[in-house]
């Protein structure tokens, strides 16, 4: 079976539509959404929170939402959030002081955890929560924008955790599309975030098939 898996960040899509457009993504052969929640503080810009979440929720029911919380201090907004209708709750192992309680925070609210480490974070740092969470994502862009290039200096911290973990969840957010997959794929990303390359392209279903295809390749 297929380990691949593909959610679409729909920061550069028309937000002023944001349901169907994530309605149109799923359509399109989208496994999950990639809902990107920025506070001004931990990156330099704002984006929409859990009260945006909360009303997309009745509208994609069954959807998956992972909540990727580009915030400082991301044990605060764990109950909203899961109040709102996040399945997955993916932070930054460099927002918070105690990872380890933002990750029983989450677990007890019921979510799915995702720890996150930005491009010149080490990679050891999350060695000691790979058991405890479901998911670890490498930034391959300094979080903050959509539409950044792809950083390859990232991704050798992606090929050390699938030597280590063969059954991992391991995503790569930013920059990822058509032209960088392949990348991704040789050093062992499942769950692949793809903003830009995605929502922009007027034959969406395409793109996500590709990659799809060299992920499972
Ligand atoms: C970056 C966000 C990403 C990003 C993805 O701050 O976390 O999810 O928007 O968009 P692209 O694929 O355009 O880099
Ligand atoms: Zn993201």
């Amino acid at each position: 079976g297929s380990t691949c898996k593909i959610g679409p960040s729909i920061l550069n899509a028309d937000l002023s539509s944001l349901a169907s457009e994530c309605q149109r993504f799923m359509e399109c052969g989208s496994d999950y959404l990639h809902l990107d929640v920025m506070d001004g503080q931990f990156v330099p810009n704002l984006t929409f929170g859990h009260p945006v979440v909360k009303c997309l929720r009745p509208k994609l029911p069954g959807v998956f939402f992972e909540m990727h919380m580009m915030v400082q201090d991301p044990e605060k907004w764990v109950e909203p959030v899961a109040d709102a209708g996040g399945d997955m709750y993916s932070f930054h192992f460099e927002a918070t002081k105690d990872p380890e309680l933002c990750i029983r925070k989450i677990k007890e609210a019921g979510m799915k955890v995702g720890l996150g480490i930005n491009p010149p974070t080490p990679v050891e740092v999350v060695l000691p929560y790979v058991d405890q969470v479901d998911l670890i994502l490498v930034m391959t862009v300094n979080p903050g924008f959509g539409g950044q290039s792809f950083m390859a200096e990232c991704l050798p911290k992606v090929q050390f955790l699938r030597e280590k973990y063969k059954n991992l969840d391991i995503e790569v957010d930013g920059g990822v599309g058509p032209s960088t997959i392949q990348q991704c794929a040789d050093v062992g990303a499942n769950v692949i975030v793809s903003g830009s390359a995605i929502v922009k392209n007027e034959n969406p279903r395409e793109v996500i098939k590709y990659m799809r295809k060299v992920i499972d390749d």
